[in-house]
């Protein structure tokens, strides 16, 4: 109980029985829930169609000119409305990463100051795009509690990206910014994916040596195999248990465990592009390497593909039995609902039925006047 902020206990009190204990294990245990009470208490109206273009008239510098920073005080103040609204109660008022929300999630989220980002389609250690942040907000963090703003309109997405970069502004303000990646084209596209994926494996166990935090997935056989393909000695050993990643620290000195891709979610998702970029970027902040321009673009793209795969073995939540029972559970309501409907029908029949009889039987017969 203590764990908990005494604004949101509040809020969990004011809930009943199942709700208020659940909330207290979730909250306490895995600290999840409590992103949706506090995201939910901090929604608050957004500026009103009017606001808006009222404070779109003046174009006024923005707040740091000095750094170059020069967009419109408008839009500015609009993202700090958006930010305050659905962003502070995990990223902090001050961008610092220290929301109230922030103590019960694992990661924690990002701090603004540094100016350090992870997805992005510049090489690590460089700053993301425009685009880049749109798509993270756009579709959140998977695995973690960074939601997807998909439903917040484009211009307060905009807004807030440009409130971003003044916690940051010296580091925003660099006037030439690494190019950005190209994304060569696919070698495998059309091709057999099997082709890509072995291809990927043995760079992944070769050259790349992503084992070295990730895990290994191959018989020590076989890593010694992809390493001798690139003309690397054997190892005798990786480290004790190599089908384990290993932990390493974040740039704020957090423990960060590079994701076993059969189990863990990947954050930025499994489409191949932004997977290609990951391995060819690295993780800024998670150290891990670039890897654009030192392997080919086939081993790029089959580490793109070998990884999508292993992604593909994820125990899943729902498993094809569960499929198949419910749809029986479906069918099975279905029929209940038909055969309901039908006694249902014939019951009012026979009620209205039964009613023209009475009303019938009630009504006084009518008597022929005797004729005399
Ligand atoms: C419920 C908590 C929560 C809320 C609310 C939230 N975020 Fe996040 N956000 C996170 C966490 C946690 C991370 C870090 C995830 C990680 O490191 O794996 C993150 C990371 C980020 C990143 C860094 C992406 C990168 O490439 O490194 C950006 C940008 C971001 N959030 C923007 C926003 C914006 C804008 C909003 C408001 C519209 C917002 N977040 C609201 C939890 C949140
Ligand atoms: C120095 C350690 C290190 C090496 C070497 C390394 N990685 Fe990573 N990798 C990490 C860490 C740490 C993360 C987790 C970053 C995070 O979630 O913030 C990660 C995350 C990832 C992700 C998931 C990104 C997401 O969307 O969540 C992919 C994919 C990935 N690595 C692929 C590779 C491949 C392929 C290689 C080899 C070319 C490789 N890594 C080499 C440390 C490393």
């Amino acid at each position: 109980m203590s764990a908990i902020p005494r604004q949101l206990a509040d809020l969990i009190d004011s809930c009943s029985g199942y709700w208020k204990g659940s909330m207290h294990h979730i909250l306490n245990n895995r600290g999840r829930l409590c992103l949706i009470v506090l995201v939910c208490s901090l929604m608050s109206v957004p500026a009103t169609a009017d606001e808006q273009a009222r404070a779109d008239k003046p174009a006024a510098a923005g707040k740091y000119p000095a750094f170059g920073l020069t967009e419109p005080q408008a839009t500015l103040k609009h993202g700090a409305k958006v930010y305050e609204t659905y962003c502070a109660g995990c990223h902090g008022p001050k961008g610092d990463g220290q929301g109230p929300a922030a103590r019960f999630l694992d990661p924690k989220p990002r701090d603004f100051r540094t100016g350090q980002f992870r997805f992005s389609s510049r090489p690590s250690g460089e700053l993301p795009t425009d685009e880049d942040l749109m798509r993270t907000i756009k579709e959140g963090l998977h695995g973690t509690s960074m939601p997807a703003w998909n439903l917040l309109p484009e211009q307060d997405r905009k807004a807030v990206i440009e409130h971003l970069k003044t916690f940051a502004p010296e580091v925003w303000s660099n006037a030439a910014p690494a190019a950005v990646t190209v994304v060569a084209e696919d070698p495998f596209y059309g091709l057999d994916r099997s082709e890509a994926i072995a291809r990927g494996e043995k760079a992944y166990h070769g050259l790349a040596q992503c084992y070295s935090c990730h895990p290994v997935y191959v018989a020590p056989a076989a890593l010694n195999e992809a390493r001798a393909s690139y003309g690397m000695p054997p190892l005798a050993s990786v480290r004790p248990d190599p089908r384990r990643s290993k932990s390493t620290t974040n740039e704020s000195g957090d423990a960060l465990l590079p994701p076993d891709f059969t189990w863990n979610k990947l954050k930025r998702g499994e489409d191949l592009r932004e997977l290609y970029l990951t391995v060819a970027n690295g993780i800024g902040g998670a150290a891990m390497p670039t890897w654009k321009g030192i392997l080919s673009e086939e081993d790029l793209w089959g580490m793109a593909y070998y990884i999508q795969d292993l992604a593909s073995r994820r125990p899943k939540l729902v498993t094809e039995n569960d499929l198949k029972d419910r749809s029986h559970m479906i069918e099975a309501a279905e029929a209940e609902r038909l055969a309901y409907e039908k006694a249902e029908s014939e019951r009012q029949k026979a009620e209205a039925e039964a009613a023209r009889t009475a009303q019938e039987n009630a009504q006084p017969a009518v008597t022929v006047p005797a004729t005399a």
